[in-house]
């Protein structure tokens, strides 16, 4: 699936008479890519001229001075920051209400937004649950264009592939799950492609060091995935590999595994994995990230994981 069209924006950033430090705003600073973008723009060279508010629900302790901690549950409403710029890197219906929150005169003039490719193939799920899930997620993109559009703000919306690095959820569960299983069954041959979170961070900073100091910024929905393609089988293999776990692959048919599926969740085991995941297995998790590369200079790692990254 292509991306959208995307046109070169000089977003002014409004310094202000007093020439204040630059306010970024992140919302999901405890995810993954939030807590790399973290660690990057805690080195001191940042310190002068920029002053980052991470909010979460948790408390979190700041790794310098001018990143300024929020403990804030936004189901309970936006938070009151004024920002030059957002990075939205939790669920996006948090980022839309914030920029709906804000005055007209707010000087927010740049946003960014992690997203989901998975929209490009689940969108046609046979579980409901998921289904709606991928339809909600194309909808509060679309508001968030429309939102950004409509106030002016210069928007990247980035739909990645698996995030892994960092404490992550995706790759940690695979391996925890090759560690719990004595062999592995495998029934697909299906691509997969994941992304680092610290080569999303750096894109967002790169992205964040053009607008600020070049004015410079393209509005757009790019799709990211990792530096290379590797096949179910194969993906497997690195994670095990990755995190020193001798790993036992069975070739399987879809029909066998769903029946043993379905008595282990009967006795309440392996409730965690659903049965469309089963047959996702066969299907190429990976997207054309030719447009990123090209107008983003996307560059990203090959996969590699490792038991802390
Ligand atoms: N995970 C992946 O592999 C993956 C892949 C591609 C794209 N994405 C995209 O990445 C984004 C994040 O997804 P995710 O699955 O990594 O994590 P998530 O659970 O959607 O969001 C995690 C972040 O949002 C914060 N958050 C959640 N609810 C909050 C609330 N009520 N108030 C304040 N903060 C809240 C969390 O902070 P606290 O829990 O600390 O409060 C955490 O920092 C989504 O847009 C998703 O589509 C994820």
């Amino acid at each position: 699936m292509g991306d959208d069209a995307h046109h070169v924006v000089a977003g002014a950033l409004s310094m202000g008479v007093d020439q204040r430090p630059a306010r970024l705003l992140i919302l999901g600073a405890t995810q993954g890519v939030g807590q790399a973008l973290i660690a990057e723009l805690s080195k001191p060279q940042w310190a002068k001229d920029l002053e980052v508010h991470a909010v979460s629900r948790q408390v979190h302790t700041a790794p310098a001075r001018h990143i300024i901690p929020h403990q804030h549950d936004l189901d309970c409403g936006p938070i009151a920051v004024q920002a030059d710029g957002l990075i939205s890197l939790g669920p996006i219906r948090y980022a839309l209400d914030h920029l709906r929150s804000r005055p007209p005169n707010d000087p927010m003039g740049a946003a960014w937004a992690l997203s989901s490719a998975s929209t490009d193939f689940k969108q046609d799920s046979p579980d409901d649950h998921e289904r709606e899930l991928m339809a909600s997620i194309l909808e509060d993109e679309q508001s968030l264009i429309a939102t950004c559009q409509a106030r002016g703000i210069v928007h990247q919306l980035y739909k990645t592939t698996l995030l892994y690095g960092g404490a992550d959820r995706n790759i940690n569960r695979v391996a925890a799950l090759i560690d719990r299983l004595r062999w592995v069954p495998v029934i697909g041959r299906g691509l997969r492609s994941p992304v680092h979170v610290e080569d999303v961070a750096q894109l967002i900073i790169t992205q964040w060091d053009s607008w600020r100091n070049r004015n410079e910024l393209m509005s757009g929905t790019w799709r990211l995935q990792g530096g290379n393609a590797l096949t179910y089988p194969e993906f497997l293999s690195a994670i095990a590999q990755g995190h020193g776990l001798p790993l036992r692959r069975v070739r399987l048919p879809l029909g066998v595994v769903r029946l043993a599926l379905a008595l282990a969740h009967r006795v309440g085991r392996l409730t965690d994995i659903k049965a469309s995941m089963l047959s996702r297995q066969r299907q190429d998790l990976v997207v054309d990230d030719q447009s990123a590369r090209a107008q983003l200079g996307w560059r990203p790692r090959r996969f590699s994981p490792t038991r802390d990254r």
